[in-house]
C-alpha cells in the first residue's frame, strides 16, 4: 500500500523526467554522431567555438598573429563552398528511400514510423546548391578573416576572387566578397567572381585522372570491398532491424543515404532528424570510414594521379608569391595582395596530398577499419564545408629578426599548420620553395594527365 502511494506520488515527476530525458536524446546523439560526417561535416565540426560566437577567433588566436616586426604582403586563400544541399541523384535516392519506408505498416516500428512521420521536403531542383547556412558559412569567414590580417583587408585593397564555374562557389565567392562589407570596400567596387574551372575544377581536365580513377570501377575497389565487409554488415543488420526490414532489402549505399540526411539536416536546418536514430557512435565510425575511403582512393594518396593533377594548382599558387616577393624587393605595391578563390572539396584534398599533408604510414583499406582508428586522413577534419586554406607571405625586418626577409605560414581552417620540412609553423620562402622544388619544376599537367597510350585498364598500374 505505502509502496503504490509513493509510486504514485513519485509517477509525476518521473514522468517529467522521462519526457525531459526523451526530449534531450536527439541532440545528444546528434552531438556524438556530428563528428563522423566526413565531406559533409559542418565547420563549427573543426572550430567548435564558433557555436557561441561565429565571429570569433577563438582560444588559438593569440598563437596565429603574424609574427613580430613581419608584415603579411599577400594572402592567398583556398576555399571549399559553404553548406550545400544534397546533390539531385541523393536527393532521388532519398525520396525512393522515403517512400519505401512510408508505404509499410509501422505500427510495431517506432523508427520507422518516425521516418514515415518525417516530411521529405527535398527537391530535385536543389541539386546541390549552396545553403542559406552556406552564405552564412562564408560571410562570417571572410569576416574573421579580415579581423586577423585587418592590414591586407583594409580599404583599397585589390581583391581577387576566382571560382569553379559551380553555382555553389560562385555564390560562396559572392557571399565571401559581400561579407567583407562596404566598410572594407575594395576599391569600391563590386569585385567580379572570375570563373577559372582549370585552376578550381583541375581533375575534370586531366584525362588520366578521369579515365583510370573517376570513371573506373575498379579503382575504388577497397571502398566496394569495405561496402561488403564485416563492419558494414553489422551496420546493415542494426539498421535493417531497427526499420523492422530484412536486412536483404537494404544495401550499403541506402544506409549512407539515410546517414546523410542526417547530416544534411543538421548543417542545413540545425535539426536533428530521426534518420539520426538510426545509427550508434560505433555505426557512424563505420559510415566516416566509408567516406574517408573513397575521399583516400578518389583524391588523396589512393592513386598518385589524384595529388599530381593538382599540381598547377600549386605552380599558381607560387607563381603569385614569386611575383609579390618581387615586387616588394623593387619597392613596388604588391598587385595581388588578396587572392581568394572558391572550389571544392576535390579541389582542396589533393593539393594537401601533394604538399605531403595527412598522410598515414599504412594506405586506408576495406580490410584495416580497426588500424585506422587514429588515422590522419579524416576528411571532417580536413575538408569540411567552408573549408579554407590560407597561404600568407610576410616581410619582416631583417634587423629585428636576423632571419631570412620573406616568411610563408599557413592555415587550414583558421588553424595554423606545422611545414613539412621544419615542424615549424612559419618558414622562410627560400625554404618551402627549395621543398616543393621537385614539384614545381616537374608540374607539367598536359603531359601528367595524358592518357597512356597502351590499355591500362588494371589499377595496380595507376
Ligand atoms: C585561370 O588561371 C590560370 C592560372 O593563373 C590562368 O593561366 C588562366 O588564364 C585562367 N583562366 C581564366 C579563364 O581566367
Ligand atoms: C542550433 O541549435 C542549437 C540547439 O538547439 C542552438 O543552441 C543553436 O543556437 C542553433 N544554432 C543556430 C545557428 O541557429
Ligand atoms: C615533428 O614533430 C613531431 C611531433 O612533435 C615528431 O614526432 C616528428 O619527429 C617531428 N619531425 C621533425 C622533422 O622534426
Ligand atoms: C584497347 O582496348 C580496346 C577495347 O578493349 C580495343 O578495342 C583496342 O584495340 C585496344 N587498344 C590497344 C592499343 O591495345
Amino acid at each position: 500500500m505505502a509502496l503504490r502511494r509513493a509510486a504514485a506520488a513519485l509517477s509525476p515527476a518521473l514522468l517529467v523526467v522521462v519526457v525531459l530525458l526523451l526530449l534531450l536524446l536527439p541532440a545528444v546523439a546528434s552531438a556524438g554522431l556530428s563528428s563522423y560526417f566526413g565531406t559533409k561535416s559542418r565547420y563549427e565540426e573543426v572550430n567548435p567555438h564558433l557555436v557561441r560566437d561565429s565571429l570569433s577567433l577563438g582560444p588559438a588566436a593569440g598563437g596565429s598573429r603574424p609574427p613580430a616586426s613581419c608584415a603579411p604582403l599577400q594572402l592567398r586563400a583556398l576555399l571549399r563552398h559553404g553548406t550545400r544541399y544534397p546533390t539531385a541523384g541523393q536527393i532521388r535516392r532519398l525520396g525512393e528511400l522515403h517512400a519505401r519506408l512510408s508505404r509499410r505498416p509501422a505500427a510495431a516500428c517506432p523508427a520507422a514510423a518516425a521516418l514515415a512521420a518525417w516530411q521529405m521536403w527535398y527537391e530535385e531542383s536543389l541539386d546541390g546548391q549552396l545553403a542559406p547556412q552556406g552564405r552564412r558559412d562564408m560571410e562570417h569567414l571572410a569576416r574573421r578573416l579580415a579581423a586577423r590580417f585587418p592590414a591586407l583587408f583594409a580599404a583599397r585593397r585589390r581583391l581577387v576572387l576566382a571560382s569553379s564555374s559551380k553555382h555553389r562557389c560562385l555564390q560562396s565567392g559572392a557571399a565571401f566578397r559581400d561579407g567583407l562589407g562596404p566598410s572594407l570596400s575594395l576599391g569600391g567596387h563590386e569585385v567580379e567572381v572570375e570563373v577559372n574551372d582549370s585552376l578550381m575544377r583541375f581533375f575534370d581536365y586531366c584525362a588520366k585522372f578521369v579515365a583510370l580513377v573517376e570513371e573506373n570501377d575498379a579503382a575504388m575497389c577497397q571502398v566496394n570491398a569495405f561496402k561488403e565487409g564485416p563492419e558494414m554488415r553489422k551496420v546493415l543488420k542494426k539498421v535493417a532491424s531497427a526499420l523492422c526490414l530484412p536486412v536483404e532489402e537494404l544495401n550499403a549505399d541506402l544506409v549512407q543515404v539515410a546517414f546523410l540526411t542526417c547530416s544534411y539536416e543538421l548543417a542545413i536546418k540545425n535539426v536533428t532528424s530521426p534518420w539520426c536514430s538510426l545509427f550508434s557512435e560505433e555505426d557512424a565510425k563505420v559510415l566516416e570510414y566509408l567516406n574517408d575511403l573513397k575521399q583516400y582512393w578518389k583524391r588523396g594518396y589512393g592513386y598518385d594521379i589524384n595529388s599530381r593533377s593538382s599540381c598547377i594548382l600549386l605552380q599558381d599558387i607560387f607563381q603569385h608569391l614569386d611575383k609579390a616577393v618581387e615586387e616588394s624587393k623593387s619597392s613596388k605595391p604588391i598587385s595581388s595582395p588578396l587572392i581568394v578563390q572558391v572550389g571544392h572539396a576535390e579541389t582542396l584534398q589533393p593539393l594537401l596530398a601533394l604538399m605531403g599533408f595527412f598522410k598515414d604510414d599504412e594506405p586506408l583499406r576495406a580490410n584495416n577499419y580497426v588500424r585506422q582508428t587514429h588515422r590522419k586522413f579524416r576528411s571532417g577534419r580536413i575538408v569540411p564545408y567552408a573549408a579554407n586554406l590560407v597561404f600568407v607571405l610576410y616581410h619582416c625586418d631583417q634587423v629585428k629578426t636576423s632571419k631570412e626577409e620573406y616568411q610563408v605560414q599557413m592555415l587550414l581552417n583558421e588553424k595554423l599548420m606545422s611545414f613539412h620540412h621544419s615542424n615549424k609553423t612559419i618558414s622562410t620562402y627560400a625554404d618551402l620553395k627549395d621543398y616543393y622544388k621537385d614539384i614545381l619544376e616537374n608540374c607539367h599537367f598536359k603531359e601528367e594527365c595524358e592518357l597512356p597510350k597502351v590499355n591500362i585498364t588494371a589499377v595496380d598500374e595507376l
